[in-house]
């Protein structure tokens, strides 16, 4: 079965918790049935004062109940603890946190939690002072600890005119990060300390103030790094060109910039800090040698649209590798390439991606075959992770975050046995 099929008739969790965002719970149980699982809902009795438990029953197809004492001869904790094959905690608020952390079982949800031994994430949603409380970051430290996936809440608007992090994850980052875990994906906590900065999107190159070159790099690969990363404790810098219309990574800073000039100066100024520096953003190679002030008009000899003068973009990757060589980066810093190639008669894509790598002097390359519908804008991936130490690694079929997963296994067992460099 391919890996973008697993959650097929998966039989999963959604704990809800009571606070405002339980109705986004509803969002999340949807896409996780659309993905074919067999969901049920376990609200905690709070929540039901947010979203009624007919929505829930309505869109999950089983009844709903918040206590061990309904259908008590069902022992209905056991049982649906001991089918789960995953549970997804959204809203988590500090109330469950705390009880998931202290053990109890005061509840079906908490109760259902004890008896489990699937993956468990749990997404919180809370003001930002709750969510900072010491109390919670032990709470949560608790959980990780004990192998529990706690997704970084995300940064914006809350309750209120309050803005900070303690929002809950737009549906569709929560679903793929479940769906990463239910994979098999690799969520250890071995960046912590570490920073990495990631770029992702398209770079476009104006032409005028209407046109530019552009590609069609939707930057959910760099967005996926980007909340994995996150996820396993880093401090994550974004540098995103254009992508489409995703919510921000959870836990990370973004920058956004348009061409690749800009996106070489935002990498620049960032690098030195960085431990690890991923590029996978599409860099336009050339630039149109000038950019119109007004609008070009077809047909005009003068407007030059029928023969476009290019000039070269810079190579921030290469520039990368080559500070480094000079001594501007931090020791140790990991450099990763992506490349997006296809095979011919003469050479295969992965030989491609091996010239390449030679070619740009990174750690490591992440090779996919692009083509026939493959790759861009497409929600799954697959490749090979290339070492400049002649390593290579099958990235197996799954969704992008799936893929961000094994990579950045791959990128901390890399630092862990200390490069890589030959
Ligand atoms: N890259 C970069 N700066 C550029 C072009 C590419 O940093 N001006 C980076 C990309 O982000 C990617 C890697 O280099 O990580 C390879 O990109 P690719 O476009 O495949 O490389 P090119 O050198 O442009 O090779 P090709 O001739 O195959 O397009």
């Amino acid at each position: 079965m391919s890996q973008q099929n697993r959650n097929e008739s998966k039989h999963l969790v959604v704990g809800v918790a009571g606070g405002i965002a339980a109705y986004k719970a509803c969002h999340l149980v949807r896409e996780l049935k659309e993905a074919g699982a067999d969901v049920r809902v376990v609200p905690t009795p709070d929540a039901l004062r947010f979203v009624g438990a007919a929505t829930f029953e309505a869109l999950s197809g089983h009844a709903v109940s918040t206590t061990v004492f309904d259908a008590v001869d069902e022992v209905q904790h056991v049982r649906i603890g001991q089918e789960a094959q995953g549970i997804v905690i959204a809203p988590a608020t500090a109330d469950v946190i705390a009880r998931l952390a202290a053990g109890r079982a005061n509840d079906l949800l908490t109760a259902t939690c004890l008896v489990a031994t699937c993956p468990v994430l749990v997404v919180p949603a809370m003001h930002t002072e709750m969510w900072l409380n010491p109390a919670t970051q032990d709470n949560v430290a608790t959980l990780r600890r004990r192998g529990i996936v706690v997704m970084e809440p995300a940064h914006g608007r809350l309750t209120g005119k309050d803005t900070g992090p303690g929002r809950l994850p737009e549906p569709q980052q929560i679903a793929a990060v479940f769906k990463a875990l239910l994979d098999g994906g690799d969520f250890e906590r071995n960046l912590v300390g570490q920073r990495v900065l990631i770029s992702a999107g398209g770079t476009r190159e104006n032409l005028d103030p209407v046109r530019f070159i552009g590609n069609a790099s939707s930057g959910r690969q760099g967005f996926a790094l980007a909340e994995i990363a996150a996820h396993k404790g880093a401090q994550v810098t974004v540098v995103a060109a254009a992508t489409d219309d995703l919510p921000t990574p959870c836990g990370a800073e973004m920058v956004r910039v348009r061409s690749a000039r800009e996106m070489k100066d935002a990498i620049d100024e960032r690098a030195g800090e960085a431990d690890i520096i991923i590029m996978a953003a599409a860099v336009a190679d050339y630039r149109p040698a000038t950019v119109a002030e007004s609008k070009m008009k077809k047909g005009r000899d003068d407007a030059g649209l029928d023969h476009l003068e290019l000039v070269e973009n810079p190579d921030i990757l290469a520039g990368l590798v080559k500070r480094r060589a000079d001594g501007e980066l931090k020791d140790g810093v990991s450099i990763v390439g992506f490349a997006a190639e296809t095979g011919d008669a003469q050479t295969s894509a992965v030989e491609h991606g091996r010239a390449k790598l030679r070619r740009k002097g990174c750690d490591l390359l992440m090779c996919n075959e692009v083509g026939e519908g493959k790759v861009f804008g497409q929600a799954t991936n697959q490749g090979w992770l290339l070492g400049a130490d002649g390593s290579e690694r099958t990235i197996e079929l799954g969704s992008k975050h799936y893929v961000a997963a094994q990579m950045l296994a791959a990128i901390a067992e890399l630092r862990e046995s200390g490069g890589g460099r030959t």
